[in-house]
């Protein structure tokens, strides 16, 4: 048999192969397990030791080559198949860009974060608890009994199983749980912020059943009223971007504060801007938080010994302060999950609050 030849042959099959698949079609034939090839080094086992010095080099040459000639066939057809690609596959660079789908950041979100940012620039870290509470923490550790009408003013969704400890489960009424929570886990001195969803089966346009609360706790030695007061004008005054809001401080009475002061801010009446005294004509006093000194009770249901350790809270509502910011009529909106509405009122993702930038820069 003439090696040569078949060799020639076979590359010549190899070379005129015009595409991956007729060339694979070809390496199965010479070198696959039935391969003309393959089965010419099987004839090698029955020569003569003679015969196979002579023979074996030419049948590996053969093999040698056709492999070679196969990758380089397989090169070729590669690129040319890649040329012919880039050739048909053009972009039409003046073509206008089409407009990217954009999500936009909802403004509950956006507030959290500016709320975040104005805190953490004041020492305080952001905390969190559980939306499946006992009642322990959410009433009776803040000082509100079981008796107590606070209890019933909450609208508490409860669950129908008490938890291993025989306490009731429930939906938190109020991100307040979470001061417990913290001197507990935490120890003192404390300076956290916790916001968070709450429920209340409660619904109209400035109720929902969800809604979202901020708390503030500060535990130290020495802690009054003056702290509580500068702490609420600068956080104010940051977040709402401007440095003529003026607080009023009511008397009032939450269970967990000693004493409790309902906090107003002055603003416009024609426009609702924030802002001034609210003793003027035109002008009012607007609720926006509750607070006060750390009742003596709660601190010690924290663990904490209050005649050492005293401190300030507050509460706010989230989803009210983003109101009041940014001008959104009925809050049963925000929880629609339209995202029309979402596009109007939403902030552009890349827009990370921040003090030195602006804390609440609109999309
Ligand atoms: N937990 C109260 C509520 O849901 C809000 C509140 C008032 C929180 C006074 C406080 C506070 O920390 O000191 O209505």
């Amino acid at each position: 048999m003439d090696h040569a030849a078949t060799g020639e042959q076979a590359l010549a099959q190899i070379a005129a192969a015009q595409d991956l698949g007729a060339l694979e079609t070809l390496r199965v034939a010479f070198l696959g397990k039935q391969g003309s090839i393959s089965g010419l080094l099987k004839t090698l086992g029955a020569m003569s030791p003679d015969e196979r010095q002579r023979i074996g080099p030419q049948i590996h040459a053969l093999r040698e080559s056709v492999t070679e000639a196969l990758a380089a066939r397989k090169d070729a057809l590669e690129s040319a198949a890649l040329a012919l690609r880039l050739a048909s596959e053009t972009v039409d660079l003046t073509l206008p860009a089409p407009e990217a789908p954009r999500g936009s950041i909802h403004p509950v979100s956006q507030v959290m974060d500016e709320l975040a940012e104005i805190f953490a620039d004041m020492g305080f870290s952001v905390a969190t608890g559980p939306e499946i509470e006992d009642d322990w923490h959410n009433f009776t550790a803040l000082n509100i009994p079981e008796s107590h009408p606070a209890r019933a003013m909450h609208d508490t969704f409860y669950f129908p199983d008490k938890d291993g400890d025989g306490r009731a489960m429930l939906l938190r009424t109020h991100t307040s749980p979470v001061q417990i929570r913290a001197m507990l886990d935490q120890g003192a001195p404390i300076r956290i912020i916790a916001p968070g969803r709450v429920y209340r089966s409660d619904s109209d346009a400035t109720h929902t059943p969800m809604f979202h609360q901020i708390e503030g706790l500060v535990i130290d030695r020495g802690i009054h009223l003056g702290h509580l007061k500068w702490t609420l004008e600068t956080f104010l005054k940051a977040f709402f971007e401007r440095d003529d809001i003026v607080l009023r401080l009511r008397p009032s009475y939450f269970p967990f504060t000693e004493p409790s002061v309902e906090v107003d801010v002055g603003y416009a009446r024609d426009n609702g801007a924030v802002g001034g005294s609210g003793d003027e004509p035109g002008r009012g006093w607007m609720e926006v938080l509750g607070s006060g000194m750390v009742n003596r009770k709660v601190i010690a249901a924290g663990g904490l010994d209050p005649d050492e350790w005293q401190g300030f809270a507050f509460g706010t509502g989230v989803d009210r302060l983003a109101k009041l910011k940014y001008g959104m009529e009925d809050l049963r909106a925000f929880f629609d999950g339209d995202a029309r509405w979402n596009r109007h009122y939403g902030f552009n993702p890349n827009d990370v609050p921040t003090l030195s930038g602006g804390v609440g820069t609109a999309a």
